[in-house]
């Protein structure tokens, strides 16, 4: 079958992947009008579904009525809603008629169909370059629209390259200006996703510093939501992506859930719209609030992705299958397990030294950790927050001889060693500032505001970004370094830079340029996204990050709502979760070891504690817990992930991780609700194979019994459903779950 489709006497594309459709026609006037997307019934069907135009007709009784569902809705034509483009054209297209006043600029674009075809080699803007293959590298089908104005030499291009095997489309925009003269983007998407008319949900991650992607679920009146940042990195406040279903009926195991999220680390913005009509749209594209690009005569700009796609089986299905295009086709080198790793900002901050941490490098060694990370405080002045951003220089001060003593016995305890950087910024107290004051982002003559005591370099001056390269470039190979922490702790205030308006997508651009010469330069190095504990996470950094840090907050019970809310989108194996101190660093709250671990399993495993303050014994149990997490972590990194509970809706958040073969599963609970007296309802263990009798282990390697599949699915485990009573609750388990016949 193929999965893209053209009927040339309907003028009708449709789309068919695995398990849905998504549908859109070209109407005699040369306009594309959406005409369906959603869930495909489960079997063998292959005949094509194609969406019925007269489900959608305009109708004519006053401009409220304009429902229509344009691919790619213009200001322009009649559009009073809002738009995925606006241009502004300085001169009009051709000598005004004698009746006409020059009313300038032309606000109003009207594209029509020009031509199609299907490719098979094309990447959105802002694709990496890095050349570190993703598992799956096969060409992917891209549906390319070629649209022209009515008038001007004003080209637009609608792409959707197509993942049918996870019901995936990735959908951006190239705009060309051929007209002899600038014409000025007002607001562009990447793409505009129609909904079948009705009342709907969404479900989207909210928070802050320290609270990232707890989730919220509203519904969608008629008017509209905006979600965005005005920022250069992607965010504490919301995070680029979002589930959406018809109001009630819909869990997480079954229903249509359509899904979207912006490949994108800086600007960007959702924008939900429902019109009188009930017609329900979103536009994901770059935020507004200060938005202009340029497009000289001959100019062509290419929007980065919106990834988007239907699921009939429910939020768990819509994350399933991002979790799995974003192990396969997104993240870099994902062949590899991501290893354990110690770093040991929340146990020491800034009071490093050579001593502490060669006592540290040793008892990290001694507990099974494989990559040992030095934070912040290693370079130049920098003793606090306050001095020594920018000046990238090993401190002789607290490392006399440099590193080497250091990694030299990384190395020989067989650990790979990282450093933390943060590239983009700069204390004003550092040598590169008081040699560049004017490298940073200001207007002149205006306040320079610090946050975290730094400034912001300004990545529009390719002088800064090489600058930034060399330096990074020397680190990794006088370092022989194997991980980046690439940290960007402040948000942005007055972003004037050499590039006016444009730093905002250029700043973006510097820092995946950075991420990918880095890597083409270094194949063997890997980095985490971290801003300010989750700040910069999103399917544009996962193209070159190869694990993100989702928030400083390691208390074990505000991280399970983190998790729950980070894997609606965004895959367990990404995740690294760290285990600190029994007193948490941040929220002082006192959390047991078994619960701190069986929380920081669900992802990449790092240890944060304050590792020369535990006795012998806890030593011992890091060791053991560390071990059974290497036996675990092929299942956490590389299976399909069950939400069977949501610490948010009950207080108890339970995983189930499934190897796509059924032949093994991890089980994690965590308790941070004790409802006193009350049972639960064991949850049912889902994607098993029924037939096949499983072995339930502990972390201590005991047997704790054998089930069927069948009844693991129908009973669930037994054993963790009391809450409180006189100490018989379970707080918190991770069991593996081998299918022995
Ligand atoms: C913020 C990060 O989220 C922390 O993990 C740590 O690296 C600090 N920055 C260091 O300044």
């Amino acid at each position: 079958m193929n999965t893209i489709r053209f009927d040339a006497e309907q003028r009708l594309f449709q789309i068919q992947m695995r398990a849905s459709y998504y549908a859109f026609r070209i109407l005699d006037n040369g306009q594309i009008v959406h005409t369906g997307s959603g869930s495909l019934p489960e079997n063998e069907n292959v005949e094509p579904v194609l969406g019925r135009l007269d489900d959608y007709a305009e109708t004519s009784y006053g401009l409220d009525s304009q429902v229509r569902r344009y691919e790619l809705p213009t200001f322009g034509d009649i559009s009073y809603h809002d738009v995925a483009l606006k241009a502004s054209f300085p001169q009009p297209a051709a000598k005004p008629a004698t009746h006409e006043s020059p009313n300038l600029p032309v606000r109003d674009v009207r594209l029509r169909y020009v031509s199609h075809e299907i490719r098979t080699d094309e990447n959105p803007g802002l694709a990496p370059v890095h050349g570190v293959p993703t598992r799956k590298t096969q060409p992917r089908e891209t549906l390319c629209v070629k649209l022209k104005d009515i008038a001007y030499d004003f080209r637009a291009t609608l792409f959707y390259r197509i993942t049918p095997e996870h019901d995936i489309i990735e959908r951006w925009i190239e705009l060309e200006n051929a007209t002899s003269m600038e014409v000025a983007i007002e607001s562009l998407a990447f793409g505009t996703l129609n909904l079948p008319n009705g009342e709907y949900e969404v479900t989207r991650p909210t928070g802050c510093w320290n609270r990232e992607f707890t989730a919220v679920r509203q519904n969608l009146e008629q008017g509209k939501l905006l979600i965005d940042q005005q920022g250069l990195n992607t965010g504490h406040a919301g995070n680029p992506f979002f589930l959406l279903n018809e109001r009630g009926g819909v869990t997480e195991s079954a229903g249509d859930v359509w899904f979207g999220a912006l490949a994108y680390s800086g600007n960007w913005c959702l924008r939900f719209e429902v019109l009188p009509s009930n017609t329900v749209r979103v536009h994901g594209g770059y935020e507004l609030s200060d938005f202009s690009i340029s497009l000289a005569p001959g100019g062509k700009h290419r929007t980065p992705a919106m990834v988007h796609g239907c699921a009939g089986d429910g939020r768990g299905g819509a994350s399933r299958r991002l979790h799995r295009f974003i192990r396969e086709y997104v993240l870099p080198d994902s062949a590899a397990l991501r290893p354990v790793l110690y770093n040991s900002w929340d146990a020491t901050y800034f009071d490093i030294n050579l001593e502490k941490q060669m006592e540290l490098v040793r008892l990290a060694a001694s507990i099974g950790v494989e990559l040992f990370c030095i934070d912040d405080g290693w370079f130049g002045s920098r003793r606090n927050d306050r001095a020594g951003l920018g000046d990238w220089v090993v401190s002789e001060e607290i490392f006399p001889g440099g590193l080497k003593p250091l990694t030299q016995e990384i190395r020989r305890l067989g650990m790979k060693f990282g450093l933390w950087v943060e590239p983009e910024m700069v204390n004003p107290d550092s040598d590169l500032y008081r040699a560049h004051p004017d490298w940073i982002l200001h207007f002149p003559g205006r306040p320079r505001t610090e946050g975290r005591h730094q400034l912001i370099l300004d990545f529009g001056r390719s002088e800064v970004v090489e600058h930034m390269f060399g330096v990074l470039d020397a680190l990794v190979r006088d370092h022989d370094v194997d991980f980046f922490k690439w940290d960007m702790n402040r948000y942005a205030s007055e972003p004037g830079s050499v590039v006016g308006k444009a730093i905002w997508q250029k700043h973006v651009a510097a820092v995946y340029s950075l991420f990918d010469r880095l890597r083409g330069a270094h194949p063997k190095l890997s980095i985490q996204s971290c801003s300010a504990g989750g700040g910069r996470v999103d399917i544009g950094m996962f193209g070159r990050a190869d694990q993100v840090w989702a928030s400083d907050n390691s208390d074990a019970h505000d991280r399970v709502i983190i998790e729950d809310g980070f894997s609606l989108a965004y895959p367990p194996r990404a995740m690294e979760c760290w285990v600190t101190n029994e007193e948490n660093p941040l929220t002082k709250r006192i959390a047991s070891l078994d619960l701190r671990f069986d929380v920081a399993m669900r992802g990449a495993l790092g240890i944060g504690s304050a590792l020369n303050r535990l006795s012998a014994e806890e030593l011992d149990a890091y060791k053991r817990k560390i071990e059974f997490y290497k036996k675990i972590r092929p299942v956490v990194q590389e299976g399909d992930l069950y939400r069977l509970s949501l610490g948010l809706e009950g207080g108890v958040s339970i995983w189930e991780i499934v190897l796509p073969d059924a032949s093994r599963a991890v089980y994690s609970i965590a308790v941070i609700n004790l409802a006193q007296g009350r049972f639960r309802t064991p949850a049912r263990l889902r994607a098993l194979d029924a037939a096949s009798v499983y072995a339930v282990i502990d972390e201590k390697g005991t047997e704790l019994g054998r089930y069927s599949g069948y009844q693991l699915m129908t009973l669930g485990l037994p054993g963790d459903t009391a809450s409180g009573g006189h100490g018989g609750a379970i707080r918190s388990r991770t069991l593996l779950l081998e299918r022995i016949k």
